[in-house]
């Protein structure tokens, strides 16, 4: 299998990295900047031609584009894209407290960004019998739980559960799996050293919801990192 994980220089996206490399696929890792890709090099060095880096900055259309033509120069077809890249922006819980050029920011990296990669790299994936796209969401994105913790973040989240939930209807046809997909509140550099998860254990998690046959027919769309429903 061959896929693109964007966020891939740490947190989550280096540990799915790290699960797609161990189990023999072909990562195309991308980074927002390679200075920050230190801790890539371990897998760099292991892994070499199973692991390509692709910068891509997910707020920036141009970017994407850019990144579209390497990937093309790579390989012909792609069978799976994990929207993994997130901000989570200024925390404000209240109105008067809303950075409105944060929030901007916030909403083109965590919605824009999948928006635009699927739109020109779904071409790549239709010829592939896998055809997975996974978004990372949160349960802050939930509208029914409405958790009161960050404004623009949760809104974000929202949206890319809305924005799965569209794309799954419309690719259903065409024999896509799409989902998002809670990870849980884990130690990364988001979710700080409290957290009750390790990342690798999560992307062990997040392989299995990817590579599993929808048997599971979900009219839902987000599930936890062990596939449970959850709310929208
Ligand atoms: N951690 C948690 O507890 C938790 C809980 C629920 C959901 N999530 C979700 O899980 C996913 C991974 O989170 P994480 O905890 O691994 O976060 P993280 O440690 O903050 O890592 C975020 C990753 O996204 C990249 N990124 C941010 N903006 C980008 C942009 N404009 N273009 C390209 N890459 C960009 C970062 O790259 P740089 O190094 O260049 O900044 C980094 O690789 C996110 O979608 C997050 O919302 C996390």
């Amino acid at each position: 299998m061959i896929v693109f994980i964007t966020g891939a220089n740490r947190g989550l996206g280096l540990s799915l990295c790290e699960i797609f490399l161990e189990r023999g696929h072909h990562v195309l890792a991308g980074v927002r900047n390679r200075n920050r890709a230190e801790r890539l090099q371990p897998l760099i060095t292991k892994y070499k031609e199973k692991l390509s880096i692709i910068p891509v900055d997910v707020s920036s259309e141009d970017s994407i584009l850019q990144a579209y033509s390497l990937i093309a120069s790579v390989t012909p077809k792609l069978d799976a894209i994990i929207n993994n890249a997130a901000r989570e922006g200024i925390r404000c819980k209240k109105i008067r407290e809303v950075d409105i050029a944060d929030f901007e920011e916030t909403w083109k990296t965590n919605v824009l960004g999948p928006m635009a990669i699927i739109k020109h790299l779904k071409p790549m994936m239709e010829s592939s019998p896998v055809k997975s796209i996974l978004n990372i969401s949160s349960e802050a994105g939930s509208i029914s739980e409405i958790p009161l913790k960050n404004y623009g973040y949760s809104i974000s989240k929202a949206a890319l559960n809305m924005f799965t939930r569209m794309l799954e209807r419309e690719l259903k046809p065409e024999n896509f799996k799409v989902l998002a997909v809670h990870p849980g509140w884990m130690k990364t550099e988001m979710g700080g050293e409290d957290a009750p998860y390790d990342p690798g254990e999560i992307a062990r998690h997040l392989y299995e919801r990817l590579t599993e046959s929808s048997g599971k027919e979900h009219d839902f769309n987000i599930v936890d990192h062990l596939g449970n429903r959850m709310a929208l």
